[in-house]
């Protein structure tokens, strides 16, 4: 009954955007932060993706985030990815704010992205800012302009999002008819601000939905891949 409201909110919905956090990744095999095998379960956040890490314990910082950029080789998409990629495709959704640093949804085929908390993908120097290649962060390479540090074009703790994501996220889930959050556990600041703006119907995807979801109009239970399918499925039907 939940899903067939949803795809009927989806149908009459002028503009949806869609927020995703690392839940939406984990099918894909890409650990989340806050579960029980996820990141920050044996890490202290702080000690390793904060600009305090960044210019105080390089090789720390660059050994985390080596660990994570490898992390992600031979990861594909999964279906819930490519439901997404083809709902953009159909004029379903306007938009993708995402907290993943992955590009999971760029492979998928998504074009419209807003990444809220940068990737781990591109890398630049953090003194004359000239973007590198993967591999030189890999091969613990100084910048070849100017001897710098290189790092990955993610925020840190300590650091402001990107500002365009932002701005863009936050107009466009203020003046949707549908905000669709999938796989966070919105505890990050200001990200888990963003549903607060919905001013259209808002609905919560998420494996565990045990904590508060007063805030949403529809809460679906269940893996990312697994309800998508199953919206995807019903709006085939109508
Ligand atoms: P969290 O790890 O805090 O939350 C992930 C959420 O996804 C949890 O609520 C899980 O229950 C849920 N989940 C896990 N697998 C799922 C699945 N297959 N389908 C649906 N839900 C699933 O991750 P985020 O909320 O994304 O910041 O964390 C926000 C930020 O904290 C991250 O972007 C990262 C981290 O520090 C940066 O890297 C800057």
């Amino acid at each position: 009954m939940a899903i067939e409201t949803l795809v009927e909110w989806m149908k009459n919905s002028n503009s949806t955007v869609v927020l995703t956090g690392a839940g939406m990744s984990t099918e894909s095999g890409i650990p989340d932060f806050r579960s029980q095998s996820g990141w920050w379960q044996n890490i202290d956040p702080r000690s390793v993706a904060s600009v305090e890490s960044l210019q105080h314990h390089y090789e720390l910082f660059r050994e985390f985030y080596q660990m994570r950029i490898e992390a992600l080789t031979n990861i594909e998409p999964h279906i819930g990815h490519q439901i997404l990629a083809d709902w953009e495709k159909r004029g379903l959704v306007a938009l993708i704010a995402t907290q993943n640093v992955d590009q999971l949804h760029h492979k998928a085929g998504s074009e419209e992205v807003a990444e809220l908390h940068g990737n781990i993908v591109t890398i630049r120097c953090t003194s004359c800012v000239k973007p590198h290649t993967i591999e030189h962060f890999l091969n613990n390479s100084v910048c070849t302009y100017c001897t710098g540090k290189l790092r990955p074009n993610v925020v840190l703790f300590g650091e402001s999002l990107p500002q365009e994501a932002w701005n863009r996220s936050f107009n466009e889930i203020q003046n949707a008819d549908l905000v669709i959050v999938i796989g966070t556990s919105l505890e990050v600041y200001p990200v888990n601000q963003l549903p607060r703006m919905a001013r259209g119907k808002l609905v919560y995807i998420n494996l565990d939905v045990s904590g508060s979801t007063r805030q949403f109009d529809l809460v679906l239970e269940g893996s990312a891949g697994e309800v998508l399918t199953k919206i995807d499925q019903k709006l085939a039907l109508f």
